[in-house]
């Protein structure tokens, strides 16, 4: 499998690197996560292509993190908050705009810049025991630790729960949102495994990882972003009383089978299934003479196409919103990844919509291409073409 996010010119294709994307199943810990995983600096650094401001929901929800963190969870006067892998400022601008003691943490130059420009203070670094150390010496200890989309990507979670458990005032909170193995199992999205996502947590896995470092869970939150996501909040053993979400949904999960292996041995099986289809589909509307593109070039998308063998001879181009990635190909397969007004110039026979986590927010801006005619080719939770 290439990387996710490294959408690169055609005079690279034969410099591409790759890795095995093996996701395995703990029994003891309950965690899934990548057995290999690149070096977080092939996969975060000064080009990197993900900017929350890109959908205009992810920057609503954001925005609501923001106000219930500091609604239900500040209890000091001035409150410090410190957001791991800040991005373009999105969550921490709530607090900037409010003049909210923050420091956002972000390794990738590209996007801190956007932030500052925002108004956010942002250190541009990893999150780690030398930062941790850093951002307490110089601004005293946080109330609260926050992440969205960031803690799956790092591979050493053991460091940060060292640095947050440095970092944390007495009665602070870590709290932090990611794509939810729940979700990802109901519905099939084998898509939510790439590079960057080393872990695809549950309530069980994440107790388990911070736990070791004297941490518990006091509440849990279920989120519809990312396809279906799950807000942990952690705090130190005995600090905070938990909220009755968690007993709850750790029930929930063992009902689910999310800490048993015989559960991701008949997921496989459905992913292999979900993809014999898709490329049968597809195959198949080639051979009608169908015009199909892709709809927003995700790094869901990479694992989609490479693990399906899908490439320009099946989908002609990806219209994706970011410039950063327009005019390059995708990576491993490489599909031409265009500007969004060429969806409509002129619009396509059907097109896979590979943000189907974000399926409310294009529908409605792409009414007209509907109204035309035109279909739609979801892959989650089943191969379904709508028009
Ligand atoms: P997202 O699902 O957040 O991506 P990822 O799988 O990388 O986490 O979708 C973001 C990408 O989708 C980004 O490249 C911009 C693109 N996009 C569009 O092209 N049009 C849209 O209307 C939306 C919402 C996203």
């Amino acid at each position: 499998m290439p990387i996710a996010n490294a959408f690169l010119p055609a005079d690279q294709f034969d410099r591409e690197s790759r890795f095995e994307l093996a996701p395995a199943f703990c029994s003891a810990c309950c965690m899934l996560q990548l057995v290999e995983q690149p070096s977080p600096e092939a996969m975060f650094h000064d080009h990197y292509m993900f900017f929350t401001r890109t959908s205009r929901r992810m920057v609503e929800h954001f925005t609501g993190y923001a106000e219930w963190l500091a609604e239900k969870w500040f209890d000091h006067p001035d409150p410090f908050v410190v957001e791991i892998g800040s991005n373009d400022g999105a969550l921490l601008e709530t607090f900037a705009r409010r003049n909210i003691h923050h420091l956002g943490v972000e390794p990738s130059a590209n996007t801190t810049e956007v932030a500052r420009r925002h108004g956010v203070q942002t250190l541009t670094a990893f999150f780690n025991e030398p930062t941790a150390a850093r951002i307490r010496a110089e601004h005293g200890p946080a109330d609260a630790i926050v992440a969205a989309n960031v803690m799956c990507h790092i591979p050493d979670l053991n460091e940060v729960g060292r640095a947050a458990a440095h970092l944390l005032a007495p009665h602070g909170v870590l709290v932090f949102e990611d794509p939810y193995l729940g979700d990802m199992i109901a519905k099939g999205s084998y898509d939510q495994l790439y590079d960057e996502h080393v872990y695809i947590f549950s309530a069980h896995s994440v107790a388990a990882a911070f736990g070791r470092h004297d941490f518990e869970l006091v509440d849990l939150l279920p989120q519809e972003t990312h396809g279906g996501s799950m807000r942990y909040v952690l705090a130190r053993k005995g600090a905070r009383r938990a909220a009755a979400a968690v007993t709850s949904i750790l029930a929930r999960e063992r009902s689910a089978g999310l800490d048993r292996p015989e559960t991701f041995e008949a997921f496989r099986i459905r992913c292999e299934r979900q993809r014999d289809e898709l490329v049968s589909l597809l195959g198949r509307l080639k051979s009608e003479g169908k015009r199909v593109v892709g709809y927003a070039a995700t790094s869901k998308s990479t694992t989609v196409l490479n693990y399906s063998g899908i490439g320009p001879d099946l989908i002609e181009f990806i219209t994706d919103t970011t410039a950063d990635k327009q005019g390059l190909y995708s990576p491993g397969v490489h599909i031409p990844i265009v500007p969004a007004e060429r969806f409509s110039a002129p619009y396509p026979d059907y097109a896979v919509l590979f943000a189907w986590n974000h399926q409310a927010e294009i529908f409605a801006k792409e009414r007209e291409y509907v109204a035309r005619g035109g279909k739609w080719v979801l892959f989650v939770p089943e191969i379904s073409v709508v028009g």
